[in-house]
């Protein structure tokens, strides 16, 4: 059961609920377990509404659309079911696995009666020993759901995803980019972020907010810059979990490593990155990873 948004909370008791709201934000939730803030209502409600594809999905979707057509798909931490509605229609059996119990539910719920070809498995991904070898000729994690992981368990459940891809099964993943996250570290970005030019106050605080948190939370702008691959708090599920971030040319090399070829990439808007260009110019907050698996 998801909850009623504020808006349609009237007079004295809308108001507290706003002010309950305002207070659980200000406050970072780095208590949370990132599983707990997946089950959380607000977070299963926000993802039941999207139904849209990102446009880079929308390309790959194109893509591959002849190579799955009747194929065996894994949509991994499929959360609320945004990309069931356009991939399940194609495929012949369509899998969907998530840990978070309540985004499951919101599948279920929107998907009923269940089609035949339909199933959701409440699973971690890093245990994806239910599956046999070769059993599926597309593996999708979309929307970043691999960043909440540790760099070891990402190498982990890469490896596992080749396993139980059949040879030259196609492999698609988003990543947040290493290279966006110098943004966090400017206070104009979070100020831009908040339309600073609407004036509105409590949006300009709560800018300043955040960006002091993340100065707080994480190492230095320059430290980070440094890495090829780290862990940050970047404010998403208010400050809930750090994530994973990863310069581009860097997870070639891990893909590459891991048996994974003729990988693409694509921007958020849905263009694909030529092979062989400067990819310190991709800037996006996160990529889609596109690739067969050898
Ligand atoms: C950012 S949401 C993306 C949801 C969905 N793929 C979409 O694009 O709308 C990440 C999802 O991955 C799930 N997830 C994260 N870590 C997971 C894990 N270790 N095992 C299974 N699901 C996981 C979360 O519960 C959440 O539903």
């Amino acid at each position: 059961m998801v909850s009623r948004g504020v808006e349609n909370f009237q007079g004295r008791e809308g108001m507290l609920l706003r002010i309950q709201r305002a207070l659980g934000q200000l406050i970072p939730h780095i208590w949370m377990s990132p599983q707990n803030t997946y089950n959380a209502e607000s977070v299963v409600e926000k993802y039941a509404s999207d139904t849209d594809l990102q446009k880079p999905e929308q390309t790959i979707l194109n893509l591959i659309k002849e190579s799955i057509k009747k194929g065996r798909m894994l949509d991994v931490g499929v959360g609320a079911g945004r990309t069931t509605h356009h991939f399940a229609p194609l495929a012949r059996e369509y899998i969907g696995i998530d840990y978070a119990h309540n985004m499951l539910e919101a599948c279920r719920r929107k998907f009923h009666p269940l089609p035949s070809n339909v199933s959701f498995i409440r699973r971690d991904a890093r245990d994806l020993s239910i599956f046999g070898d070769g059993y599926f000729d597309f593996v999708l994690a979309s929307y970043n759901c691999f960043d909440g992981f540790s760099h070891l368990d990402r190498i982990r459940i890469l490896k596992e995803i080749k396993r139980i891809c059949k040879s030259g099964g196609l492999v698609s993943f988003s990543s947040h980019n290493l290279l966006f996250a110098e943004n966090y570290f400017k206070i104009d970005w979070w100020l831009n972020l908040a339309n600073f030019e609407s004036r509105k106050s409590l949006r300009f605080l709560s800018a300043i907010y955040r960006y002091a948190w993340v100065l707080v939370l994480n190492d230095s702008r320059e430290e980070i810059a440094r890495q090829d691959y780290v862990m940050i708090h970047d404010g998403a599920h208010n400050f809930g979990h750090k994530l994973y971030y990863i310069k581009p040319w860097k997870e070639l090399e891990q893909l590459a490593q891991l048996g994974f070829n003729n990988t693409r990439i694509f921007s958020l808007n849905g263009n694909e990155i030529e092979r062989g260009s400067d990819l310190s110019r991709a800037t996006d907050c996160w990529l889609y990873y596109l690739c067969t698996t050898r």
